[in-house]
């Protein structure tokens, strides 16, 4: 793992019994070649002994805010400012709240407060201590400030229960870790993608739904997440698995989408909206399967809130990259919505049947073309799979986000 290679990692080890895992961790990360320190709280000292850790780290480990003997050595700010990434693995409930509550009253906490650099932190608890709203929100708080949270992941616990909250494996920890130092051009950039359909409940079981599958924004999450960008993927129902090391967000409805978008929003640089959002819902949601009474049926419609168009009309909103389903007249309708939504680009992609066409496209399609237009140019990506395809948009839309950036840092 070459881009671990020198790179000086704080490693947290707080209290529960994953703690024996970090032994391991150490381990292999001196293997890819980087330097480790370990700092323990009181806690962790009663699962592993800041002995196993200093043999396999080949450092004194710290364990005390106020230590004379450690801070004579590389006091806290020092060890906060040599490193180049902190991970606190495992990360107990009791830690990720301090963490949440900017508490500084032990050595390790005290250190996140002071670090200036990437902190991930790998969540291990029971799973009904993972699932609790506390933990839940508290975990949403810290990402929120931009903490990476690595899992946990999903299986039997130590506890004989089985659910979320494991600790992430060691090899997955350290290909997380790793992903800190990418150099890929979208390093540091937080994108946030929508995707799939969205579902519009008529009652308990029928709903307004289209033929979207998602597979268009999931590329373009994996393609964005490739370029080093920290994905956030709003999606709507569908079965697609989520592309690795990217936070994804399951909503049903417009509305759900709106409000995860905008919950998102104060920790996006980029916001590309591929989903097909419903334009309208049900005015009203029958509490009863509706019953086949009548020969005609009508449903009133009210129309549902254009995510799009709210987030770039948002103050301080980010680069804002639209799409546009078209059946005809493809450029003269994605120019009208890139003007009226406010948008910095918007790729337009014809759908519905096309009989010319060799290869079927859009809508539910592995493959898709697409005609990117902005302020004074366009660009054509030819027909090719949607995986393909969306590394050109990503690459495409990289260029025009570093330029307004650019452009943003020295006005004409
Ligand atoms: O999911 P796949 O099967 O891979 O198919 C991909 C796709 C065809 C769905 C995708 O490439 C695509 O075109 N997505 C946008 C579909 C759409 O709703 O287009 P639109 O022209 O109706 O909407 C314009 C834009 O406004 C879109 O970016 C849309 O996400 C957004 N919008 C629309 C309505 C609404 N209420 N809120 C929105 O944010």
């Amino acid at each position: 793992m070459k881009r671990l290679q020198g790179k000086n990692i704080l490693l947290g080890v707080t209290g529960g019994i994953a703690a024996y895992k970090s032994a391991e961790l150490t381990h292999r990360l001196r293997d890819a070649g980087a330097e480790v320190r370990v700092a323990m709280t009181r806690a962790a000292t009663e699962f592993v002994t800041p002995l196993t850790f200093q043999a396999l780290s080949g450092h004194p480990v710290h364990t005390q805010l106020l230590d004379e003997n450690a801070e004579a050595g590389m006091g806290h700010i020092e060890l906060a400012r040599w490193a180049d990434a902190v991970l606190i693995a495992p990360a107990s409930a009791d830690f990720i709240a301090k963490l949440a509550h900017g508490r500084a009253d032990d050595l390790l906490s005290t250190l996140c407060l002071a670090t200036r650099t990437p902190l991930a932190f790998a969540p291990a608890m029971n799973q009904a201590m993972w699932h609790d709203p506390a933990t839940q929100a508290n975990c949403g708080t810290l990402c929120q400030r931009g903490l990476l949270q690595f899992g946990p992941a999903s299986g039997e616990q130590a506890c004989g229960e089985t659910g979320e909250g494991r600790m992430l494996e060691v090899p997955e920890l350290i290909t997380r870790l790793a992903d800190c130092f990418e150099q890929g051009e979208l390093q540091a950039v937080k994108v946030m993608i929508t995707a799939g359909p969205t579902s519009e409940p008529i009652d308990p079981v029928r709903f307004i739904g289209n033929r979207s599958s998602g597979r268009m924004g999931f590329a373009l999450a994996e393609a964005a997440r490739e370029a080093g960008a920290a994905v956030t993927l709003i999606s709507g129902p569908c079965h697609l698995a989520t592309p690795e090391r990217v936070q994804r967000i399951d909503v049903e409805t417009a509305e759900q989408m709106h409000r995860a978008v905008f919950e998102q929003l104060p920790q996006c640089d980029i916001f590309i909206a591929a989903a097909a959002v419903a334009d309208y819902r049900p005015l009203d949601l029958h509490a009863q399967k509706l019953k086949k009474d009548h020969a005609n049926l009508s449903l009133a419609l009210t129309r549902n809130p254009d995510i799009l168009s709210d987030v770039a009309h948002a103050p301080n909103s980010p680069f804002v990259v639209g799409f546009a389903a078209e059946t005809v007249n493809l450029e003269i309708n994605a120019r009208e919505k890139l003007v009226r939504k406010n948008l910095d680009m918007i790729a337009a992609n014809l759908v519905g049947l096309h009989k010319n066409e060799k290869q079927d496209i859009g809508f539910n399609s592995e493959y898709n073309a697409l005609q990117v237009f902005w302020a004074g140019g366009a660009a054509s990506l030819e027909l090719d799979r949607k995986s393909a395809l969306a590394r050109r948009l990503i690459q495409l839309i990289t260029t025009h986000y570093q330029q307004h950036k650019n452009d943003e840092k020295n006005p004409a």
